[in-house]
């Protein structure tokens, strides 16, 4: 029976419903909102990632947890219809991955800080902000919720190996 422990079965590229602009959550959508969330934490925990947006596990919806370092002080976020609402001139590149692309790393060029407003389980509003790994994970969390991948940031060529690569070792994994 599914329970909060639940794993829920991570979208690989090119699953359709990765690219598909996903809706906001109301306040109908709680119930199941309340179901998704532990179960994407056990999902995300398990894979182990430090971020998943609920488009990787199949449900069009806005929303993303996040648990930047798990093994040193879990600190669980949970956003719901988040926007990001200020963002630096100023850019960072980061190495990224992607439970959706397994095994998949490149660099992305992105804004070194973003402001982040999204709401909560209770639907009270909160704002979060940041550089580094936490400005990086939520933009890149966020555009899972508009259909778009960091691959999607890289020249067509960088794009094509590293999606070709996937494809190869995905194929190989199944033969397996
Ligand atoms: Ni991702």
């Amino acid at each position: 029976m599914a329970n909060e422990n639940t794993l829920l079965p991570i979208l690989i590229v090119p699953d359709p419903l990765l690219r598909k602009v996903c809706r906001p959550v109301t306040a109908e959508d709680m119930k199941r909102v309340k179901t998704l969330i532990p179960q994407m934490f056990a999902t995300m925990y398990k894979a182990p990632g430090i971020g998943l947006a609920a488009p990787q596990v199949g449900a069009l919806l806005r929303l993303v947890v996040m648990d930047l370092a798990p093994e040193k002080i879990p600190n669980p976020i949970v956003l719901i219809n988040p926007e990001i609402i200020a963002q630096s001139d100023e850019k960072a590149t980061r190495e990224e991955g992607c439970l959706s692309l397994p095994d998949q790393y490149a660099d992305v060029t992105r804004p070194a800080w973003v402001k982040v407003r999204y709401q909560d389980e209770d639907g009270h509003k909160h704002e979060i902000e940041g550089d580094g790994l936490l400005s990086a994970c939520l933009q890149h969390e966020i555009d899972h919720l508009n259909g778009v991948l960091f691959v999607d940031y890289l020249s067509s060529l960088k794009r094509n190996m590293l999606l070709r690569k996937l494809a190869k070792e995905q194929k190989e994994r199944k033969g397996r």
